[in-house]
């Protein structure tokens, strides 16, 4: 029996490089978070390699070094990179899952699109897969494609996780194609969210648009019971925790310890994304730096922030003003010996990333919205003996459960800089028993944990479908 995670990227990216592909490890929680995942069954995955590749030799060579890894590519012209990808799944959905209602845009050919390379995983999983294998399709940018498989194999194990954001329907009802989108979900046996907020946005808006009934978390189409459950992603909990006995991050942990001096370090990691609330937080380290200025040239904030979907405008247009900010701010400040904001537009190893979260003081995460975001439980999850503490959004999903953190709103700048300064004041014991407690949370709710309580709901909702067929 096999697996089949379906996700539009792949957890791994090819890069041309000197007239060959390399693979290196793809961003965002999604395919950190999935990549991590032992489970019981063969895992299989399939999804876009990330490059627009241009011969079949080269989608060959591609294919079969995947195949490797068991990992099978969809490629996509650069007309569906651009309608597809950037169009309908990230300048429509993306921001109208956010809550961006002013950044999205409707265009009929973004929608041919989405429908087209919806159908083209379908088809690609369809010549793949044996009867009792699992299909599990991940996120936004496939919500039609557990009914697409539905119509085609109506006994098939279908689940889907919705990895952003559900809206509520006062936002969903906006799209156009909102009808039909949702009845592609609805083709999966069960369906999941990361918090219970989007859950409930979920089933409102799919009764209020389909006229359909739930009975608490369970609908009925046809003699089929769809499920919906809210199911918090987690982490490889171990592989963080054990950085600081990691001998290849030793020596990157003194390092950026030297790096930083005695000053104190705030970090913040992410995808450029309007979401993330990236000038907010910028905003909100300046007016730390005003208020409190006994801290200029003692603490830093070192800002990683990873290259995104920069084809699409709000995306570039968002580059400069975070360059802008951050020039205004070091303009500012910066002294000889010290730079307020150091900034790196990169991503950064694995180790090298853990040994950041393991020296930093604080950790600054600060998304206007977010699904859920990793890196505030990635944080938590480094520190071992040593203290820190992380300043979360309330508008991220993982501030449901990690309840010790300082919780801030983004929208508020004073409260942003109240925070840090909170932060960099707590007493150590203070900071180690947050931490601690909330170890407790991202210790226990893994990313194995995660996918074996989906996978376990999942058979259990199929067995009761299974049962109503063959009678
Ligand atoms: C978020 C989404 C993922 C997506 C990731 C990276 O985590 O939930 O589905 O893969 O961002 O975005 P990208 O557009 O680069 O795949």
């Amino acid at each position: 029996m096999k697996l089949y995670i379906i996700s539009n990227r792949l957890p791994v990216k090819a890069v041309h490089r000197d007239g060959a592909y390399l693979f290196t490890r793809s961003e965002g929680g999604l395919a950190t978070g999935l990549h991590a995942l032992h489970t019981r069954y063969e895992k299989h995955w399939i999804g876009w390699p990330g490059v627009d590749v241009e011969t079949d030799e080269d989608r060959r060579s591609i294919r079969e070094e995947l195949a490797k890894m068991n990992f099978h590519p969809i490629f996509l012209t650069p007309e569906q990179i651009a309608n597809y990808y950037e169009g309908y799944s990230n300048s429509t959905i993306w921001p109208l899952c956010h809550y961006f209602f002013a950044f999205t845009r409707y265009r009929k050919d973004f929608w041919e699109a989405y429908r087209k390379v919806n159908a083209l995983f379908c088809e690609e999983i369809l010549r793949r897969i044996e009867p009792d294998d699992i299909v599990w399709v991940q996120d936004y940018q496939l919500m039609l494609l557990p009914g697409l498989l539905r119509e085609h194999r109506p006994a098939l194990r279908i689940g889907y996780f919705h990895h952003i954001p559900f809206p509520s329907y006062e936002l969903f009802r906006i799209l156009p194609e909102r009808a039909e989108i949702l009845r592609g979900v609805l083709g999966a046996d069960l369906v999941a969210f990361h918090t219970h907020d989007y859950m409930r946005h979920f089933i409102g808006t799919a009764e209020r648009v389909l006229h359909i009934d739930f009975r608490l978390d369970e609908t009925q189409i046809g003699n089929r019971c769809v499920r919906v459950d809210a199911l918090p992603m987690g982490i490889d909990y171990a592989a963080f925790h054990g950085i600081s006995s990691n001998a290849g991050a030793q020596p990157l942990i003194a390092k950026t310890r030297e790096q930083f001096g005695d000053r104190k370090l705030i970090l913040s990691v992410d995808r450029l994304d309007y979401s993330k609330g990236i000038l907010h937080r910028l905003r909100g380290f300046g007016s730390f730096l005003e208020r409190y200025p006994e801290y200029r040239g003692q603490a830093t904030l070192a800002m990683v922030i990873v290259p995104s979907r920069d084809r699409v405008n709000s995306y570039a247009d968002l580059k400069t003003e975070i360059d802008k900010e951050i020039g205004a701010i070091n303009g500012r400040y910066s002294t000889m010996e010290w730079t307020p904001v150091r900034y790196f537009y990169h991503g950064f190893s694995f180790e090298e990333l853990a040994a950041m979260y393991y020296v930093a003081d604080v950790a600054l995460v600060t998304p206007l919205r977010d699904g859920m975001n990793l890196v505030a439980k990635e944080y938590v999850a480094v520190k071992n003996d040593n203290p820190g503490v992380l300043i979360l959004s309330e508008m991220a999903g993982a501030a449901v459960e990690l309840a010790d953190a300082l919780p801030i709103n983004p929208n508020d700048t004073e409260q942003i800089a109240a925070a840090i300064h909170r932060a960099l004041t707590m007493p150590v014991e203070e900071q180690l028993r947050r931490i601690e407690r909330m170890q407790a949370v991202v210790s226990t709710q893994t990313v194995n944990k995660w996918a074996a309580d989906f996978m376990k709901e999942l058979a259990d909702v199929c067995r009761r479908n299974e049962a109503v067929r063959r009678k």
